[in-house]
């Protein structure tokens, strides 16, 4: 398993049975091409068929329409689908596109979805979504927007053809940078995305609009895998009571994600300076939602293992295992990495864990999670936690879970139990004990699996013996889906 990825949200797609985009294609061609077929004769008399059969609409949608018919309504709803689409008129309109570029820091990638009516996937072809993607990523052409914008041609072209033609000025086209152009200096990632706009502006057919291209920060990142999520679980549409909660571990940041009652969201308090909101609001399938939301900017896995080392003294850290001696690199810088002489100390280590995590900083509302920052009230939306990316990853490596499960729940005392295990092995008999880790992993892993412990359980209050659920991909009629953002934008996109 690699140990470098983005988090979740950035992973790559779904597509569940491979990419079989093209072959797909193929075949659509294929039936379009078969001669004199049913639909080539429907195409022929078109225009008598629209005049015999708009009364006809007209009149079952008047069916339709009157009270107390609700038995009826899904038999009617499907012959007005069924005869709208034989007659080619009002039936793209119960069918809506969306296509997503996720512009992430190793490569670009293009979604592209469908749904029906009710907001339900519809396969295009044979798969859940297109999925297409190219390297390297944006942020590879930092001098020269015009590269940049032109290496997404190619997608944009793979997501145009897999739209009907009539349905491309209606299908929205957003685009989310994430890691990769946020850390670009000065403008670069203004001029980048700007030649995006243009690209999509001039030699596009699908709806575009300049706010959907922008750069996604931990937050937004955040609630559209809520969305997305919770949306693949069946709980949009209902009350926030019926959603589930998510914390995300990336390797720069993590989030936590829940919604929230209209009350609740009433007396939020306003975020600190320079941080994004606490409360979203979002309308899904129908319902408004307020999320709460925070996104912890240095404390996703990678990032907080620099932050753990500076917590330690000059003795050295106590998370490192025994017979370790380097360093550790993180965003250009270096940090020493030793265990001291007393060796390593699961008890120690978690010490230096909640200094990193600043558990005692000044709380200024009701309650905090850490660093101050609020906690956003609990409550039923937080009551079923999904916790995903390092989270299921080390879970796994460290054997309480199976990698190749989608989902498991687990308590979070297990990270404590594999904590102890894991601190008490010297770094020379790590490869044996944990076959599945990085290399680069290794020294870390006392480190991370207390850090996932306390995080938490000091950091975000949970407690060690409630059910959590580890999740890597969600079940979404006969498929998994991988529980990235760019689903998630796509619904929004499509819900407003
Ligand atoms: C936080 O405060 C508590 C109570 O005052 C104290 O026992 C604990 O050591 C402090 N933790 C840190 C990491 O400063």
């Amino acid at each position: 398993m690699e140990s470098l990825h983005e988090p979740f949200m950035n992973r790559g797609s779904i597509s569940p049975t491979g990419n079989g985009t093209t072959d797909h294609l193929e075949k659509m061609k294929l039936t379009k091409a078969s001669p004199d077929s049913v639909s080539d004769k429907i195409e022929r008399y078109r225009g008598a068929l629209l005049v015999i059969s708009i009364p006809v609409l007209v009149i079952m949608l008047v069916v339709y329409a009157m009270p107390g018919k609700s038995a009826h309504d899904a038999t009617v709803l499907k012959e007005i689908e069924l005869l709208s689409r034989k007659v080619g008129v009002s039936y793209r309109g119960d069918r809506q596109y969306a296509v997503i570029f996720d512009a992430g820091s190793s490569g670009s990638r293009v979604h592209v979805y469908c749904f029906d009516r009710n907001l339900d996937l519809v396969p295009i072809g044979s798969e859940l979504e297109i999925f297409e993607q190219i390297k390297p990523g944006l942020s590879s052409y930092a001098n020269d927007p015009q590269a940049a914008a032109d290496s997404l041609i190619s997608l944009l072209e793979k997501a145009e053809s897999a739209v009907p033609v009539d349905l491309r000025s209606k299908t929205p086209v957003r685009v989310g940078a994430t890691a990769g152009l946020r850390a670009l200096e000065g403008n670069a990632a203004d001029r980048i995305l700007q030649a995006v706009r243009d690209l999509l502006k001039d030699r596009s057919t699908l709806k575009s609009d300049a706010n959907g291209v922008r750069i996604l920060d931990g937050s937004q990142e955040g609630s559209y895998a809520w969305v997305t999520i919770n949306y693949l679980l069946g709980n949009l549409g209902g009350t926030y009571k019926d959603t589930v909660g998510i914390v995300d571990l990336g390797g720069g940041s993590v989030q936590m994600a829940y919604a929230i009652s209209k009350d609740a969201a009433s007396k939020a308090p306003s975020a600190p300076d320079g941080e994004d909101n606490y409360v979203n609001q979002m309308y899904l399938k129908g319902s408004k939602y307020y999320l709460y939301i925070h996104s912890y900017l240095n404390y996703g896995l990678l990032a907080a293992r620099a932050e753990i080392l500076k917590a330690s003294d000059e003795s050295g850290n106590p998370c490192i295992l025994e017979g370790f001696d380097g360093s550790y690199a993180y965003n250009g810088k270096e940090y020493k990495a030793s265990a001291p002489s007393s060796g390593t100390n699961m008890e120690e280590c978690r010490r230096v864990i909640l200094k990193a995590l600043k558990i005692n900083d000044t709380c200024t509302y009701m309650k905090c999670t850490f660093g101050g920052i609020w906690n956003g009230g609990g409550g039923d939306g937080q009551k079923n936690l999904f916790v995903a990316s390092f989270f299921f990853d080390r879970a796994a490596q460290a054997g309480f879970i199976k990698a190749a499960d989608h989902v498991a729940i687990v308590k979070p005392h297990a990270f404590a139990d594999a904590a102890k295990r894991a601190c008490g092995t010297n770094y020379a008999d790590t490869k044996v004990t944990f076959p599945d880790l990085g290399e680069g992993d290794l020294a870390y892993i006392c480190m991370d699996l207390v850090y996932q412990y306390t995080l938490l359980i000091d950091g975000f209050g949970l407690d060690p013996y409630q059910d959590i659920t580890l999740v890597r991909q969600v079940k979404y009629g006969n498929s998994y889906v991988e529980a990235a953002w760019p689903l998630g934008s796509a619904i929004e996109a499509v819900s407003s």
